[in-house]
């Protein structure tokens, strides 16, 4: 290349940067805006692959969150150290950082290579930065042609800064979004508690009434604790800071623990628990935890939402690809106008809200989670009859 075609070569690629940030900054969904930020740093940078790891300040830990051309999503949250990783390197030195070689370099730990299963041979990492803080690191690996130089790096550091004003815009836009349906669904349990401490003040109610208003008191600041609980679990899987704790386990072991959990208090209702398991399912990878949370809060319902003498089974049977969990019940129904609508934040069947207590963010937990593993879940219920909640959720 002469003079010329370089300079012309930069104006191309300043050009494309220009695009590509326009774009950036019109995607609020988190995922997908990720996914594009990768994909325009290889096409930027003429490289191979692309990754991005989001940094989490308050536990310290680098999470790889984005990569192109692999299936992501069992890959989210898989943890890389910071004292013995290029990305860890960047987030403390806020630099970015051209590695020739890699495999010989102490601080590599070849996340990318098991991530992608490829060969690293060559690797330029920049910092993901806004308001001086790093939020994460941006790597892309092996240039298509030669080695990477100072002016992809210069290219990809101007792709960066975009990045990580549309990656805080997004996180703004859910959390503003998901703020303002928290605060309006306060209001009722707060006008309970507004209610009842009022009329505690009052001389002339009896013993009997002011036991009441404090057991009222107790039911509501429980309601207040559980919707709390929820919301930031929600409100950090939503905006992509909850990572997972991806490893391989035994899913049968996972479902006995659950129904443990959850037997005796289905007993004392008078509920039956059944649990139905073949003899060997195959090993799963994902975050046991997570996976544990949400099938608990489907019993909980499926509890919740029962009959005396009612019944609940929970079962899972392996498919080539997928592992199909079912947690049925005996119980309420749901009437078929909400089925399309019990797994949005807050939405409650209206014929449960007046007799059942419930915050209306379990299922949106749920949902998140296995889709979070690249599963999904279905619904199918019979008023007065019974439901069932299908998840599917991929497995080795
Ligand atoms: N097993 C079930 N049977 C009947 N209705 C259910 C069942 N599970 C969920 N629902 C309905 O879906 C709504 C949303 O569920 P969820 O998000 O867990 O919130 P919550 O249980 O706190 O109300 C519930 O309020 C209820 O109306
Ligand atoms: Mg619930």
């Amino acid at each position: 290349m002469d003079n010329s075609e370089i300079k012309n070569d930069l104006v191309n690629r300043y050009q494309q940067l220009i695009n590509i940030s326009c774009e950036l900054n019109s995607e609020l969904d988190l995922n997908i805006l990720l996914s594009k930020i990768v994909s325009a740093a290889a096409d930027v940078s003429d490289a191979e692959e692309a990754s991005i790891l989001m940094y989490d300040p308050i536990k310290e830990e680098l999470y790889f969150q984005a990569a192109t051309n692999i299936d992501t999503q069992l890959k989210r949250g898989m943890k890389v150290p910071i004292e013995k990783s290029i990305a860890g390197w960047i987030v403390e030195h806020k630099e970015p950082v051209i590695v020739e070689d890699p495999q010989s370099d102490r601080r590599h730990f070849d996340h990318v290579g098991e991530i992608t299963n490829i060969e690293v041979h060559s690797l330029l990492g920049i910092p993901l930065i806004t308001k001086r803080e790093i939020i994460g690191v941006l790597e892309v690996i092996n240039k298509k042609d030669g080695e990477f130089t100072k002016e992809d790096e210069k290219v990809l550091l101007g792709l960066g800064g975009q990045a990580s004003v549309a990656i805080e815009n997004s996180r703004l836009f859910q959390q503003s979004d998901l703020i303002e349906e928290f605060v309006h669904e306060l209001r009722t349990p707060l006008s309970a508690l507004s209610a009842a401490t009022h009329l505690l003040k009052n001389k002339r109610v009896d013993e009997e009434q002011k036991h009441r208003m404090i057991e009222i008191l107790d039911e509501e600041i429980d309601a207040l604790t559980d919707m709390s609980t929820s919301f930031l679990d929600l409100a950090r899987l939503e905006t992509g800071r909850k990572q997972y704790n991806v490893q391989n386990f035994n899913f049968s072991e996972l479902l006995f623990e659950c129904h443990g959990i959850m037997e005796s208090e289905a007993q004392e209702l008078g509920i039956a628990f059944k649990l139905a398991l073949p003899e060997d399912l195959p090993v799963i990878r994902g975050d046991r935890g997570k996976l544990k949370q949400a099938i608990i809060n489907l019993l909980n319902n499926a509890i919740k939402y029962n009959k005396e003498e009612g019944v609940i089974t929970l079962s899972c049977k392996a498919t080539e690809a997928e592992l199909v969990i079912t947690i049925s019940d005996t119980g309420l129904g749901i009437p078929n106008k909400d089925t399309s609508r019990i797994f949005e934040k807050f939405y409650r069947v209206p014929e449960h809200r007046e007799k059942i207590p419930g915050t209306g963010l379990g299922l949106s937990v749920v949902k998140q989670i296995i889709n979070g593993h690249g599963g999904r879940i279905d619904v199918e219920s019979e008023l007065g009859v019974g439901t069932t909640f299908t998840i599917y959720l991929p497995h080795q």
